[in-house]
């Protein structure tokens, strides 16, 4: 496992297994699997309502708890700086262990409480109750904002990318502020395995079209968390050590951008 460097001094591993819409019931052997074939990074969020199965399948599994980097997010009823430590509070009831990395899963601009859900965050890091902490679906107004009346940078926001929504211009905002990238919906609900490009490489490479897809976001710098419940996904997923594009493959890539999303715009949602 690989890992990126946190503007905290922390690390999160470049690839992880998320648990978006994982029943309740198969979570902590989903997560068990997972830890089991190597993955360390595990995205959760109360809004999956199976951050209980999350915490049981790191008890289940014989990897130490230290080794591991668990996700979660406060969601968008859960805004405003009491409300929010309430509701990690419960979080951490359901999960049984304190998570690496505490993220506001949108930021709900109509809701206008986003910059004090941050300063919470901030008062449970500042506790020493969680590690890190970051944000899901902030555009660059929301990043600039939390900033600049807190002085405080996320260490990552989580958004929306695949090969038809690339996010250049986000990405690029988070190089410059050292923010780091990480990827949702990664697979792009399998809409480009069969592009030109896609095809062509994964032909060529000897590798399927979701490992090439999910070679490109390492190697656009992002962290990725693909969800497979399928222990042979899972291990597919974490295959891609000798896989590696070339500049003409990335370029390649680039043209399948097509501003789609598959889920809600963070400037209206929430
Ligand atoms: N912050 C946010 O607002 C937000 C929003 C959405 C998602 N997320 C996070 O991002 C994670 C990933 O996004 P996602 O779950 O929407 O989608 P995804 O990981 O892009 O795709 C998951 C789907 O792809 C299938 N799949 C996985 N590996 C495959 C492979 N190698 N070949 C073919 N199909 C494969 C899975 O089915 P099988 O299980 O059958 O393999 C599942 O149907 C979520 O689980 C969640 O943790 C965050």
């Amino acid at each position: 496992m690989t890992y990126l460097k946190l503007n905290d001094g922390n690390r999160i591993p470049r690839l992880g297994i998320g648990l978006w819409e994982v029943p309740p019931a198969i979570t902590a052997r989903t997560v068990a699997s997972a830890l089991s074939l190597g993955y360390r990074l595990i995205d959760g969020a109360a809004l999956y309502g199976n951050e209980e199965g999350l915490g049981e399948g790191i008890r289940q599994s014989d990897v130490p708890r230290d080794q591991l980097f668990v996700t979660t997010k406060i969601w968008n009823d859960r805004h405003g700086f009491d409300e929010t430590l309430r509701a990690y509070d419960e979080s951490l009831t359901r999960l049984g262990t304190p998570p690496d990395l505490l993220l506001i899963h949108w930021p709900c601009p109509a809701q206008a409480r986003y910059v004090e859900t941050w300063r919470a965050l901030i008062r449970l890091r500042e506790e020493g109750r969680v590690r890190s902490i970051g944000v899901s679906n902030f555009n660059a107004d929301h990043l600039e904002r939390i900033i600049g009346e807190t002085g405080v940078t996320p260490v990552l926001n989580q958004i929306e990318l695949h090969p038809r929504l690339q996010q250049a211009e986000l990405r690029a905002i988070h190089d410059r502020l050292g923010i780091v990238t990480q990827s949702w919906t990664p697979l792009g609900q399998g809409r480009s395995f069969e592009a030109e490009p896609i095809r062509a490489i994964a032909a060529r490479t000897g590798h399927s079209p979701a490992q090439v897809i999910l070679r490109w976001h390492l190697q656009l710098g992002c962290s990725v968390i693909p969800r497979s419940t399928r222990p042979e996904g899972q291990a597919e997923n974490l295959a891609l050590g000798d896989l590696e594009l070339t500049e003409d493959d990335m370029a390649a890539i680039a043209t399948l951008e097509a501003g789609e999303r598959t889920g809600p715009d963070p400037a209206t949602f929430g």
